[in-house]
């Protein structure tokens, strides 16, 4: 009688120790449903974005492509080229006023330099672009787009690594541009925090991070992640820095590390030649007196490839075959253009 008491008693045990786990189970599954349902739904909706692009804008339909395309830089860009190409590239930084093909230039010349058989860039090295008026400086460190930035767990949320404790780096331009070129626009208007970090990692050609979650005998902790922590993350690039900035206003410290060159101001003929170039590339017929008008009316390139923009636009919209004089006053008057020379 005992005996089939303790046996019943098991029984029952049993089957509500079951009927737990199978609960657990059901509830799991329904979990991972609704995950893969959601994620199907949001795949859908990454195909659909990815399908409907539009075309491509008229600013990268007009950036110089080629080296005979920087006009007016030949002692900049042949300096530029000295300094990146050859066995040992060096860092660089560029001075200028805006507008006069700085960024282009230093793009063409990585395109160009990545061709040689003695560079050390490879075929596809990365060109990252940075403007240090946008970097604020975050002393916490907790998102940084230059260094990089540990997320530590409690900042994670419930993601895996953030439910195990396990600190998570987040990569910044410097390891981004590992193998290539870091161009940093208006590199003199990075604090000086920013810039001494900087400085140690073109030293060191690697960033160190540290976190309070890190500890070396935590077991749970990912191989990549301990290797990232003891040996830093690769950050190995050649800078080029461009700035409009006066060299005395730029840190001894950074201009002793860097080559440096000079990017000249514009002139009229050579604005002519841009703006030329830009509608040719737009294919859009424009007189040589309408482009002599329209060059009297700026003195940086950008602005230049910005008018010549507007007005292929204009003349789209309009069904024209070509613009007329009316059409290019329009342009420099919606763009509160001035008269630069007579
Ligand atoms: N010397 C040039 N030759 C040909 N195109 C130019 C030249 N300068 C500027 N441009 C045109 O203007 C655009 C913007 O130029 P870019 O960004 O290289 O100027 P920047 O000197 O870097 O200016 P900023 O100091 O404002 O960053 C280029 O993509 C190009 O279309
Ligand atoms: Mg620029």
């Amino acid at each position: 009688m005992l005996t089939s008491l303790m046996n019943f008693t098991q029984f029952f045990f049993t089957v509500i120790i079951g009927l737990y786990f199978w609960g657990q189970l059901m509830g799991q599954k329904s979990d991972d449903n609704a995950v893969s349902k959601e994620s199907k739904a949001e795949m859908e909706r990454l195909h659909f974005m990815r399908r409907h692009t539009l075309t491509k804008p008229l600013t990268e339909q007009t950036r110089p492509q080629s080296l005979s395309e920087i006009i007016g830089q030949e002692d900049g860009v042949k300096a530029l080229t000295i300094a990146l190409g050859g066995e040992n590239p060096q860092h660089v930084l560029i001075y200028g006023p805006p507008g006069v093909g700085k960024t282009a230039a230093a793009r063409v010349v990585l395109e160009y330099v990545k061709t040689s058989d003695k560079t050390p860039f490879a075929k596809d090295a990365p060109f990252i672009e940075l403007d240090a008026t946008t970097m604020h400086y975050d002393e916490r460190c907790i998102a940084d787009p230059l260094m990089g930035s540990v997320h530590d767990p409690i900042y994670q949320g419930a993601g895996a690594y953030g439910n195990i404790g396990v600190p998570q780096i987040k990569e910044g331009a410097v390891s981004k541009a590992h193998g290539g070129v870091l161009f940093i626009d208006e590199i003199g208007e990075l604090s000086t925090m920013q810039m001494n970090r900087l400085l140690k990692v073109l030293e060191d050609g690697k960033v160190m991070y540290e976190s309070a979650y890190y500890s070396k005998s935590n077991k749970q902790i990912p191989r990549h992640v301990r290797d990232v922590f003891e040996n830093g993350m690769p950050a190995d690039f050649r800078l080029v820095g461009a700035t409009t900035r006066r060299p005395e206003e730029i840190p001894e410290a950074l201009r002793s590390r860097c080559v440096e060159i000079y990017f000249n101001p514009l002139t009229p003929p050579e604005i002519e030649r841009i703006i030329k170039g830009a509608v040719e590339r737009l294919n859009m017929p424009v007189s040589d007196e309408l482009v002599k008008y329209m060059a009297s009316f700026t003195s940086n390139g950008r602005d230049s490839v910005k008018i010549a923009q507007m007005l292929a636009a204009k003349v789209e919209l309009e069904n024209k075959q070509t613009p007329d004089l009316w059409d290019v006053d329009w342009v420099l008057k919606s763009g509160r253009y001035l008269k630069k020379t007579s």
